[in-house]
C-alpha cells in the first residue's frame, strides 16, 4: 500500500534509484600466472592483482558506467558478477541472489555482453537464437516474437539464415546482441559495447542501450571511452588497478569539467599519492 502523503516524484525516485540490484562488496581477485606467462609478458611477479576490495552499487533503472584503462580490472569485475569468475574475497548480489551461491538464479536474470564473439562461427544467427531461447526455456511463441522484434531492431532479418562466420562484425556483433537478450533481462551487463564497431554499428548499440535505459533497465557498462559513457551513464565509477579510484552522479562530477578531465585528473592524484 503507498501511502498518502507520498507525491508522484517521491514514487518515481523510489521505484527507480533507490532499490540496490547490483552489490559489489570489498571484492578482490588475483591472477596466478605460470613461470611461462610471467617470462613472456617480462613481469616481476607471478601474482597479478587484478580487483583489490572494490565496492559499489548499481540501483534499479540505473546505468552504471564502470570506466578504466587497459588492465584496469573492468572485465574482471564483470565476468564475477555474470558467474563467470569466482572472487576469492567479497561477496556479490544481483537481485538478491549470491553470485557464488545463486549462480544459475543470478543467470537467468542477466544479459552479458562482450565484444570477443562466443558464437558458433558454423551456424546461423537465427539457429543460434533457437538453440539459446531453448537452453532458457523460453515459450516458442514468445521466442518468434522476440526473434522477430530483435531481428527487426538490429536489421539482422536478411542474414538470419548466413552463417556468423560469414557475416560482417558488426553483423555478428548485432546477432550476438539480439541472442544475449533474448530473454529480456532486467539486468543487462555490456562489456566495451562499442569496441571494434563501426561508427554506424556503435551508433545503433548506443541507441539500443538508450532504449533500454528508457525502458528502466538496470544496466553496467565497462568502457575507457568517454563520450559512450557520457551518452549513456547516470553514474560512473572510475576504476584504476582494481580499486574503485572515483565515484559519482555523472551530471554531478562533470559540471565543471568534462569527464576526460575528471578522469585524467583522477588517474594523476592516484600517481602523486603513490610515488
Ligand atoms: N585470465 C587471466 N589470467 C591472468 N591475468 C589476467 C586474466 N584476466 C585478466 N588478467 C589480468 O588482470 C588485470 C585486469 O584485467 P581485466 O581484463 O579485468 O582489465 P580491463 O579493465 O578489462 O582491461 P581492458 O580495457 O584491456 O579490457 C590485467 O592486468 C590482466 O592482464
Ligand atoms: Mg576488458
Amino acid at each position: 500500500m503507498v501511502p498518502l502523503n507520498k507525491t508522484i516524484s517521491d514514487l518515481h525516485l523510489t521505484s527507480t534509484f533507490e532499490t540496490p540490484i547490483i552489490e559489489v562488496h570489498n571484492v578482490s581477485k588475483t591472477f596466478h600466472l605460470s613461470r611461462k606467462q610471467v617470462a613472456i609478458n617480462h613481469l616481476k611477479n607471478k601474482d597479478k592483482v587484478a580487483l583489490n576490495d572494490l565496492s559499489f552499487t548499481v540501483f534499479k533503472g540505473q546505468v552504471y558506467g564502470l570506466l578504466g584503462a587497459n588492465g584496469a580490472g573492468k572485465t574482471t569485475c564483470l565476468r564475477i558478477i555474470a558467474t563467470l569468475l569466482q572472487p576469492d574475497q567479497g561477496t556479490i548480489l544481483v537481485n538478491g541472489h549470491d553470485v557464488t551461491k545463486d549462480s544459475t538464479l543470478v543467470r537467468q536474470e542477466i544479459a552479458f555482453l562482450t565484444t570477443d564473439l562466443k558464437l558458433d562461427p558454423f551456424f546461423t544467427p537465427s539457429y543460434l537464437f533457437d538453440y539459446y531461447s531453448a537452453l532458457r526455456e523460453v515459450p516458442l511463441a514468445l521466442r518468434n516474437e522476440r526473434k522477430k522484434q530483435l531481428f527487426t531492431r538490429f536489421g539482422i532479418s536478411e542474414f538470419s539464415e548466413v552463417k556468423i562466420n560469414q557475416l560482417s562484425t558488426g553483423m555478428a556483433q548485432k546477432a550476438s546482441l539480439a541472442i544475449a537478450l533474448l530473454h529480456d533481462p532486467d539486468i543487462i551487463i555490456f562489456d566495451e559495447p562499442t569496441n571494434g564497431l563501426d561508427v554506424l554499428t556503435a551508433k545503433l548499440v548506443i541507441d539500443y542501450i538508450l532504449e533500454l535505459k528508457a525502458q528502466g533497465k538496470t544496466i553496467i557498462i565497462s568502457s575507457h571511452i568517454f563520450s559512450l559513457i557520457e551518452k549513456t551513464c547516470s553514474k560512473v565509477g572510475i576504476i584504476i588497478d582494481g580499486k574503485m579510484a572515483l565515484e559519482g552522479d555523472l551530471k554531478q562530477l562533470t559540471t565543471k569539467e568534462n569527464l576526460e578531465e575528471v578522469f585524467f585528473k583522477t588517474y594523476l592524484a592516484l600517481e602523486d599519492k603513490n610515488e
